[in-house]
């Protein structure tokens, strides 16, 4: 499938103003969370029976600590991104000039990103620590060498949760003035743009790695990402339900990471359905395996 050219000039000609608000951004000192509002579909285990058994001011910590999480597994991928850019370039050369400045444009934003996420969950409460571990570093790296570019297509779909996740934050009647709002309005609108970009990135570049080294590199990132989730969820169940017992915590870890993969997530079920529309429509190389890996 073709690209869609037009789509991508419009995009290339925000390459000289994307930026200004990003430096606005992260000029604000004024992103702390203080809302004494909990957030039924940002709270993890919402709707569940286990639900019904915590405490307001647990429902307030969780919903403040899921923030927290996401805004780290936002760093996490955005840094990934880039670096997989990075990792791609001794191989570019044969690229069409407009992918090729599309992709740099991306990795830009997703560097911008970075600091933003950064920055607002600096002034925050929390744990900040969600990421850092070795064995993130190690697999994302052996990803990364194996076939860069297969992680587009990942990315692709957090990119459509950012997106879904936003609709959430609207239909939630979250205060448009809410930090978490603002970093998340502004993020859409960069990313609405990713996702039908990083099908054609990886449409451009993938017949340069052949399937099992795709494949490999996929799985690997796969399995990555299922650590990810674990960690950052117990991050969130210590701190939120810290007073309550060691194998009532555990108890209540299992739920809330299952809910990650499965379909219970609204914002996630929808960031499947818009995944699905763009492989009808981009025709991805080994669809069936992606199929499968993401939808
Ligand atoms: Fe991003
Ligand atoms: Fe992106």
């Amino acid at each position: 499938m073709e690209p869609n050219v037009r789509l991508m000039e419009t995009y290339l000609a925000r390459e000289s103003v994307f930026k200004q608000k990003w430096v606005e951004f992260l000029q604000r000192r004024d992103l702390r969370i203080t809302s004494e509002r909990y957030y039924p579909l940002l709270t993890p285990l919402e709707g569940s029976s286990l639900f019904a058994d915590t405490t307001p001011q647990e429902r307030l910590l969780a919903y403040k600590t899921n923030i927290e999480f996401i805004s780290s597994m936002q760093i996490f991928l955005e840094k990934t991104l880039v670096q997989a850019f990075y990792f791609y370039r001794p191989k570019e050369e044969h690229l069409d000039p407009l992918i090729k400045r599309s992709m740099r444009l991306v990795a830009r934003e997703e560097l911008y990103h970075t600091l933003a996420y950064e920055h607002f969950l600096s002034q925050q409460d929390g744990p900040t620590s969600f990421m850092q571990n070795r064995l993130f570093r190690f697999l994302s790296g052996l990803s990364l060498k194996i076939n860069p570019l297969a992680f587009t297509l990942i990315g692709a779909k957090f990119e459509a949760f950012s997106m879904t996740h936003m609709e959430d934050l609207k239909s939630s009647n979250m205060d448009p003035q809410d930090p978490w709002f603002v970093l998340n309005q502004m993020h859409m609108e960069d990313e609405a743009y990713h996702v039908p970009l990083q099908f054609d990135i990886y449409n451009a570049s993938v017949k340069q790695y052949g399937f099992l080294r795709t494949f490999a590199a996929m799985a690997i990132m796969f399995v990555l990402f299922q650590f990810v989730l674990i960690s950052g969820m117990r991050k969130v169940v210590n701190v939120a339900y810290a007073n309550r017992s060691f194998w009532r915590r555990h108890f209540i870890l299992l739920p809330a990471t299952i809910r990650w993969s499965s379909r219970k997530m609204q914002a996630l079920r929808k960031a499947r359905v818009m995944m699905k529309r763009y492989m009808k429509i981009k025709k991805p190389r080994y669809q069936r395996l992606l199929r499968f890996l993401y939808t």
